[in-house]
Order: C-alpha cells, then structure tokens, then sequence
C-alpha cells in the first residue's frame, strides 16, 4: 500500500508543480505522469481496483486556490459514454490509468452554438491528451472495454463542478446546451 500512496503522490505532484503557469505545459506534464504510470501500472491497477464496479465516478485526488488547479481519478464502467461537455473554459489534461478511451474532440462556434469533431484519440495506459482553456473546446469519451472499469487521471485549471453538455436535435440538427453538474465521490488515497 506504501508504494501506491506514494505513488499518487508523485502523480499529485507533477500535476501542481506543473500547473503554477497560467498556461502550463501540457505536453510535459502529460510526458512525466505517462511515465510514472507506465512504470507503477501495476501498482496503480492494484491499489486502485476498489473503484471497479461501481459506476461512474469522480474521485478527488488535489485541489488547490491561486493558482487553481484540481486533480481527479474517474472511473468509467464497460462501454460507459460521456455526453459531449466542455470544461468551463479550464485547460485540462487527462491520461489512461488502467484501460483504454476514445475521445473524440469538438470545436463549438461561439456565435452559431454548432460543433463540429476536429479527430479522435485512442488512450492506452500511460497516454495523455490535453486542452488550452478555451471556451470553444468540447469531447466525449468512451471506455473501450465491454467487460471492465477503465480508470483515468484528470488534471483541470481549476474546480470543474459546472460546465455544458450538448445535444444535436435529430429533426432540425440544431445544437442545445444543458447545465450539468458534477460530484465527487470522496477524497483519495481514502
Ligand atoms: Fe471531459
């Protein structure tokens, strides 16, 4: 167990040693995390496997006020898929812990509201991708698995307890927002 917490640690620590800058270096910080993870995945999958089977969650790992940053480990059940949803205009950065994702980006245009898919990544254990703090950026995301829970990192510029979900409209293609909010499970290492 020693070496899981200390583990989290590290991870907790790249994130807010590199998140003092209002635009931070996402690339390297998501370069150093996918390194931890691929060096203590096993570890990880171990100390970890308690938020398997249990649903959707959010689970906080750091927060931090000035400069404000948040760090969660999500789980994502089989097959479990994410709305589109922007992130409150924060950057943010997310790598794969256990299992794999799909996520797809979007654009939105701030004066007609229509999104558009800009591409798809596909994370495996250890691989990152990132967004600036933009109003304009949106995903979903998908855990590829039929048959087990997928666990991720998330890193965020700051708390992201509100933020939009949107929808296409199948008649007239026409695109809505819906105010969602989100919770948090507990605190880790619990
Ligand atoms: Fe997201």
């Amino acid at each position: 167990m020693g070496r899981y917490k200390n583990t989290l640690k590290i991870l907790r620590e790249i994130a807010l040693e590199y998140g003092t800058a209002n635009q931070p270096d996402l690339a390297s910080m998501a370069r150093d995390m996918g390194r931890v993870v691929h060096q203590e995945s096993q570890v990880l999958s171990n100390g970890l496997a308690p938020l398997r089977g249990r649903g959707f969650e959010r689970w906080l790992l750091a927060e931090r006020k000035d400069p404000d940053i948040s760090v969660l480990v999500m789980a994502w059940p089989p097959n479990y898929l994410t709305p589109i949803h922007d992130h409150a205009g924060l950057w943010g950065l997310e790598v794969a812990l256990v299992g794999a994702l799909e996520v797809q980006s979007y654009s939105r245009d701030p004066v007609s509201g229509e999104l558009k898919m800009e591409g798809r990544d596909w994370l495996g254990q250890g691989d990152g991708t990132w967004f600036e703090g933009v109003d304009t950026h949106a995903h979903r995301c998908r855990n590829l698995s039929k048959h087990d829970t997928a666990l991720t990192l998330h890193v965020y510029g700051g708390d992201l307890t509100q933020y939009f979900a949107y929808e296409q409209e199948e008649i007239t293609g026409r695109w809505t927002s819906l105010a969602q909010r989100s919770a948090v499970a507990g605190r880790l290492p619990a």
